[in-house]
């Protein structure tokens, strides 16, 4: 059972003492988490999520957390974006200590580091080893899949494997897409770089310490969130334009496929009824990306032969959102395509 009363916090803090793993709510999507200090219990949740061992996992902090504990050589541009935004949905890359285990950073010399604002994820971290334990935790899905924004999608995920002891129910994660990760461990050489775009943007993060991030270049340590496809339903899921999302419809209709729609502009009654399912999503950016995996996880479920999703705005406030869209859509863009030549 999925709950997040005290006794069920209690037990999941006994279940990481004991070096096994326990699923919990954050602010942007569900965790699948473990002792950031025991690597047995590092391998198991590679294990389970089916993700390569070399790809780094965020190490998630009590607000109370010493973050000299975790890492070294802490630039100060680390302490502005802290101060700014933790507790929240941004991690920080940075240079790790060197007696934490590098099996949580899947070998590199650096460390994640994020401060989840989730009541019922700071509960679990003040708990953890009196807040002095760090909580390693990948989103709660398997490797590549759309991550859980309820407690309800990581028992999709998992089933009841019983190498999850307990899933905590904090309810529909508020922001819905990842943290944004800004690798400052190369301030020196290569100053910031925004290794995923979140709610918190580029821009947000100027605001702050006064410098634009930059783009991940080759050297840019590894993060598989930014793999090219990623965060995809196992529907083909494509992207068009709401000017021609009208024509597109009619096309795909007309040739017999069944589409699932997700969509934010008015759709006429006739059209509607022709699509065999479809999710109406919200105008604001935020609101959007809350909705996004759950209305991509519900077009999944309907067995449609293809995801339409009607692609929205540019702009900073929707770069996370166009970030994780485009990764669903990067194997089968082609799709659309060979279909209305
Ligand atoms: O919002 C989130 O960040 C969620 C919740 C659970 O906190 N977690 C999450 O974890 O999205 P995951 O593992 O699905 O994605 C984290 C990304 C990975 O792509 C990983 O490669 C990158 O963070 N990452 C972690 N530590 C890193 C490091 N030391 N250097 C570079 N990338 C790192
Ligand atoms: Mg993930």
């Amino acid at each position: 059972m999925a709950t997040s009363d005290s006794a069920s916090i209690r037990h999941a803090v006994q279940a990481l003492e004991a070096g096994r793993l326990v699923a919990f709510p954050t602010e942007t999507v569900y965790g699948l988490g473990a002792d950031a200090e025991n690597p047995e219990a590092i391998a198991a949740v590679y294990a389970l999520k089916g993700r390569p061992p070399d790809h780094p996992l965020i190490v998630h902090l009590a607000q109370e957390a010493d973050i000299s504990r975790w890492a070294e050589a802490i630039p100060s541009e680390a302490q502005k974006l802290m101060d700014a935004f933790w507790p929240g949905p941004l991690t920080l890359i940075v240079k790790r200590a060197a007696h934490i285990p590098a099996a949580v950073s899947g070998g590199q010399e650096t460390i994640g580091l994020r401060c989840p604002s989730h009541p019922v994820a700071q509960a679990l971290l003040s708990l953890f080893r009196n807040s002095k334990g760090g909580i390693a935790a990948p989103s709660a899905n398997r490797f590549g899949h759309v991550s859980p924004t309820l407690a309800r999608h990581v028992r999709d995920e998992f089933g009841d494997d019983p190498r999850l002891e307990v899933i905590l129910d904090g309810g529909q994660s508020e922001v819905g897409i990842e943290s944004a990760i800004l690798d400052l461990s190369r301030m020196q050489t290569r100053g910031p770089v925004l290794l995923r775009p979140g709610k918190i943007s580029g821009a947000d993060i100027a605001d702050v310490i006064g410098q634009m991030p930059g783009a991940p270049d080759v050297a840019a340590p590894r993060v598989s969130g930014s793999l090219a496809s990623h965060y995809a339903p196992r529907t083909p899921v494509v992207l068009v334009t709401s000017s021609r999302m009208q024509a597109t419809l009619d096309v795909l209709g007309n040739q017999g496929q069944r589409v699932a729609l997700m969509h934010y502009s008015p759709l006429p009654e006739k059209l509607a009824a022709t699509l065999f399912a479809r999710f109406a999503m919200p105008l604001a950016a935020q609101a959007y990306s809350h909705d996004l995996y759950a209305a991509l996880r519900l077009l999944d479920e309907a067995g449609a032969d293809m995801i339409v999703v009607e692609a929205p705005q540019e702009g900073s406030a929707w770069d996370g959102v166009n970030d994780r869209l485009r990764r669903a859509t990067y194997n089968t863009q082609g799709l659309l395509d060979a279909l209305l030549a």
